[in-house]
């Protein structure tokens, strides 16, 4: 058995009561799919900004009645501080999923993204101490590399944010810091590298790479690609994410707190790669794509190449994930085309 299934097992063997904040997007509600798998309690945080009721409920038809009945969801907003108050009351650990994400929503609204990013991660943070929960794991980004050239990215080596969202992801880290120096509150920030997989939302000007192409190959419409395609980035199936919240929020290792941990698999893929990689899997699901890609010129705020180091979080917290990209694209083509064909 690996530390993840030690963990597992005595998690199932000793409850808990876990906040997912962001709970019905698409990271969240993975989260919350294993949680209840393992017979824990969940209470539940979102404001429907970018998740959505499908996502729980997709949730709820995957397990158990007795499991669903441990979830409670609260419909409220992290800028608010009474309703972060509100949500971690009685909770063991705290995943903190919730915000804004995408670069470009960024670029074209940094005054929201820096309400929701920071000033709503600053009322959880605050929450979570007030309430002395037992451990804070929080969605940080690996957009805090920014423009540092040095790959792999480890975590102690970070450029200037090329984005109002790289900023924001990297003030929760300044936050995170300074409330383990002042407060003694230490936390675990998961620096996610493109995490792809089932109930990653293709809709919308600000979807992600992945679940963008699977719906326009899905649909017969173009697929373009930003720049020469020559683009890359360490691409992370949600399963190993999830495997690492469940290790960050369990560690009793102190010396694992109060630090940042890269969240991938420790490989690169080209985004010209990438989608030879979607259209076998699709093809394999009987959705045969046709056209070639178009290429257009590069976005703003992108960086050229993304890999990362995982050697931390296999080091501290016995993180192994199982999942590599090609299962990780087979796995969620399966999804795709069941639920948009
Ligand atoms: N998906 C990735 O590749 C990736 C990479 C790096 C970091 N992240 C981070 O991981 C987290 C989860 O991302 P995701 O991909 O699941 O995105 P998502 O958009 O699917 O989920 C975010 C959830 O947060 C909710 N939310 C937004 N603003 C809120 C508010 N003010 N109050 C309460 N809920 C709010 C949304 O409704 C949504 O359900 C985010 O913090 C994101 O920045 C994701």
């Amino acid at each position: 058995m690996n530390q993840f299934e030690v963990v597992c097992e005595q998690l199932k063997q000793t409850p808990k009561t876990w906040l997912v904040t962001g709970v019905a997007g698409f990271i969240g509600s993975n989260l919350l799919e294993t949680l209840l798998k393992l017979n824990q309690k969940v209470v539940g945080l979102d404001n429907f900004a970018t998740g959505h009721q499908h996502n729980l409920d997709e949730v709820k038809s995957l397990v158990s009645a007795e499991q669903w009945a441990g979830f409670s969801f609260i419909e409220g907003d992290i800028r608010k501080f009474e309703d972060c108050q509100k949500a971690c009351s009685g909770v063991d650990y705290v995943l903190h999923e919730a915000a804004l994400g995408s670069v470009p929503r960024s670029i074209a609204d940094p005054i929201a993204t820096n309400e929701t990013n920071i000033s709503g991660f600053l009322n959880m943070l605050t929450a979570a101490r007030d309430a002395g929960v037992s451990s804070f794991t929080y969605a940080a980004s690996s957009s805090t590399y920014g423009d540092h050239p040095a790959l792999p990215k480890v975590e102690e080596h970070i450029g200037n944010p090329l984005s109002p969202y790289a900023v924001t992801k990297y003030v929760n880290e300044l936050y995170a810091d300074v409330f383990a120096r002042t407060y003694g509150f230490k936390t675990i920030g998961l620096r996610y590298f493109n995490v792809f997989g089932q109930r990653q939302d293709p809709n919308g000007a600000y979807a992600a790479v992945i679940p963008k192409w699977t719906a326009a190959m899905i649909a017969g419409d173009d697929v373009f690609i930003n720049g020469d395609g020559e683009t890359s980035r360490d691409f992370c199936f949600i399963d190993n994410t999830v495997q690492a919240n469940i290790l960050a929020a369990t560690t009793m290792n102190d010396e694992a707190k109060n630090q940042v941990y890269n969240v991938a698999v420790g490989d690169r893929t080209t985004l010209n790669d990438l989608f030879n990689a979607i259209k076998v899997a699709l093809a394999e699901n009987s959705v045969n794509y046709q056209k070639d890609v178009v290429y257009r010129e590069f976005r703003a705020g992108d960086v050229r190449h993304s890999q990362a180091s995982i050697a931390k979080i296999e080091n501290h917290l016995a993180y192994d994930p199982k999942f590599k990209i090609a299962e990780g694209i087979q796995l969620a083509m399966q999804w795709y085309v069941k639920n948009l064909k």
